[in-house]
């Protein structure tokens, strides 16, 4: 949560962290603010609300000069979204400005103490506690040239408690950036002539694509052309340069109305991606270059644990049913933030994944160490490279999306789904799977981009059942087996971006409860493929027909019985059971979208969220 960017350099700062801002608004979006050095004065202009609407036309009508600057994009967390608590925060002298992702958890102690000392607050904000301290360290050590700046944040820091991915800028230090972080990520981008800080290399790489991915605890000293990393916890350390493989382009809408319709109709492309290298057809199975296990490792994987939070745990809810299926190895899907307080016991032979697109998010951070610290080899699953989920796993598999900037997952989800099918092989082989259905498996998932393009050419028509339905309150999601994920995912798109209530169940559970709802106002949506469950789940459909309840269907082309009783179905091109999700979750997710913009929502950046949630 909360996006930061740092500049140094020649040229104007004030564009270039304003376009890198854009490009980390989907991180956090309450208020925004800058501050820039112009020789010795330190300019700042922060406001409430999203960029566009606060920030942006505020510089418009003043802008600020000066090639070094810091700015932040916020999701509030100690202290309403108003232009007081939007970064930068300062400390007392009002020389030294600083920008914050993440939560100091002593901030209370310390304000007390400072307050005592004389300091003055502006602000509600925990992060203020951290630039005053600062600053209170900065007047206690002599003048030392910018070594003085330096020495004040690493004692701050040795103080606070929590997270932080910070950057900090000082009036009588013109030509210093200082950066920092534990537990929020941040990238160093190494230029010519000037260098960034950012907490996404979205934000910066359309300016370069070298970049120094920080490890917790490292504060780099930045200059325009050079900078330097020290460990708080040790002394010089040296970091590699990544080159990041991808362009700003590839983070650009285009012709789309939104990231989010972009990213949808990018899900062919996913699948080819996430498949690309990691078939063998000689073999009829897999291959994974950065599991770092054996063959005879994975055999004697007798349990798998998936551990992810949002829709990357219902991609880990349809891995139980695939590896269960495909693999024959028992499998259980952990909520992060569950499993991280649990204590639930873990044998040798289990293997812990973690699935996560950002990389980044707090709970599956630290379910990752949490299963580190017991002694379990621990895979990920991640889509953000060089992301601090991806440093820290023993190892696993990129999911090769490409960014995804849209709040709402989808295309990440897709790739997501494409990799467990691809280990849930993988570990079939390894045991009783046979080449023949091994190939059966390869041929399939390999059919399935063509599949979702046919999807998607039904999207006018999936507008039109959005607009039918778009005044609706409540809605229910309904599937079994393969799409009960599905109906969770369904429910979870189309509640967080059009605000419509929704819950997803399996069909048979609704009688249970949920049938109570059922009204001529409330519309159920049934995924209801021709798999081995359809006779079951159709007759869930008639008992919400006999209850005047209005059905939409998610089928499979060629079924004329379900338009009997649906009073709306999306067709979908037929599959085998185990692969249905990879097509029945696409018209879902363009109906979300769809009753999104119908209700005149904004789809990209929904309200209370942001795409990586860094907190707990
Ligand atoms: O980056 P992650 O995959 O770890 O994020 C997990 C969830 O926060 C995320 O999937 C969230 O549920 C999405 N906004 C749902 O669309």
């Amino acid at each position: 949560m909360c996006g930061i960017v740092g500049y140094i350099g020649q040229r104007s700062a004030e564009p270039l962290l304003l376009e890198g801002l854009r490009r980390l608004e989907y991180r956090g979006y309450d208020s925004a603010g800058m501050s820039t050095l112009d020789g010795g004065q330190l300019r700042t202009i922060k406001r409430v609300g999203k960029i566009n609407e606060g920030l942006a036309p505020a510089l418009a009508a003043t802008p600020m000069p000066g090639a070094t600057g810091i700015c932040h994009t916020r999701w509030a967390t100690h202290g309403p979204p108003s232009d007081a608590n939007a970064h930068p925060h300062f400390d007392q002298s009002g020389r030294l400005a600083l920008v914050h992702n993440g939560v100091i958890e002593n901030y209370a102690a310390l304000r007390q103490r400072l307050t005592k000392q004389g300091h003055v607050f502006r602000s509600d904000t925990d992060s203020e506690a951290l630039a005053q301290l600062i600053g209170h360290y900065y007047d206690e050590t002599p003048a030392d040239g910018d070594a003085r700046l330096v020495n004040a944040v690493r004692r701050a820091l040795g103080e606070v408690i929590g997270t932080y991915g910070i950057a900090v800028i000082h009036q009588d230090h013109p030509q210093l950036l200082v950066g920092a972080r534990r537990g929020s990520p941040l990238v160093l981008g190494v230029g010519k002539g000037e260098n960034f800080l950012a907490s996404d290399v979205n934000a910066i790489v359309a300016h370069t694509r070298d970049v120094v991915y920080l490890n917790d605890f490292d504060v780099a000293v930045i200059t325009r052309d050079n900078f330097q990393i020290s460990s708080l916890t040790a002394g010089a350390v040296s970091r590699q340069i990544s080159r990041v493989e991808w362009t700003a382009d590839a983070a650009e809408k285009g012709d789309f109305a939104h990231f989010m319709l972009k990213e949808i109709y990018e899900q062919p492309l996913a699948v080819q991606n996430a498949l690309r290298g990691r078939v063998n057809h000689e073999e009829s199975t897999s291959l994974f270059g950065g599991l770092n296990m054996t063959a005879s490792q994975l055999r004697d994987v007798d349990r798998v644990i998936f551990c992810a939070c949002g829709t990357a745990w219902h991609a880990g809810l349809v891995g139980e049913y695939l590896f269960e299926e495909l693999a024959r190895v028992p499998a259980e899907v952990e909520y992060a933030s569950e499993f991280r307080y649990r204590n639930p016991p873990v044998d040798k032979g289990t293997l812990v994944f973690v699935i996560s697109q950002s990389g980044e998010t707090a709970d599956t951070l630290a379910a990752l160490r949490e299963s580190q610290r017991k002694g379990h080899k621990t895979l990920a699953i991640v889509n953000a490279v060089g992301s601090t989920i991806a440093r820290e796993a023993d190892g696993g598999v990129y999911m090769h999306a490409g960014p995804e900037v849209g709040v709402a997952a989808t295309k990440s989800y897709i790739s997501q789904l494409t990799v467990l099918t691809l280990l849930a092989l993988h570990m079939g082989r390894l045991r009783h799977l046979s080449a023949a259905r091994g190939m059966e498996i390869i041929r399939e998932l390999e059919a399935i981009p063509d599949k979702i393009q046919h999807v998607l050419k039904q999207n006018d028509h999936i507008r039109r059942i959005a607009g039918k339905y778009q005044r609706a309150n409540d809605f229910l999601f309904l599937g079994r087996q393969f799409n009960y994920p599905i109906a969770l995912e369904g429910a979870l798109k189309l509640k967080e971006i059009s605000y419509i209530h929704a819950e997803g169940y399996p069909s048979a559970e609704m009688k249970h409860g949920p049938i109570a709802l059922i009204s001529p106002e409330v519309p159920s949506v049934f995924i209801c493929p021709r798999d081995a469950v359809y006779e079951k789940t159709f007759s869930n459909i008639e008992e919400i027909k006999a209850r005047k309840g209005p059905i939409i269907a998610v089928a499979t082309e060629g079924d004329t019985h379900i338009a009997t009783k649906a009073d709306d179905v999306i067709y979908v091109p037929p599959t085998v059971d185990y692969l249905y999700p990879f097509l029945t979750v696409v018209p879902l997710q363009l109906l979300a979208y769809h009753a999104a913009v119908l209700r005149g929502c904004d789809v990209d950046k929904p309200r209370n969220l942001a795409k990586s949630v860094t907190v707990e």
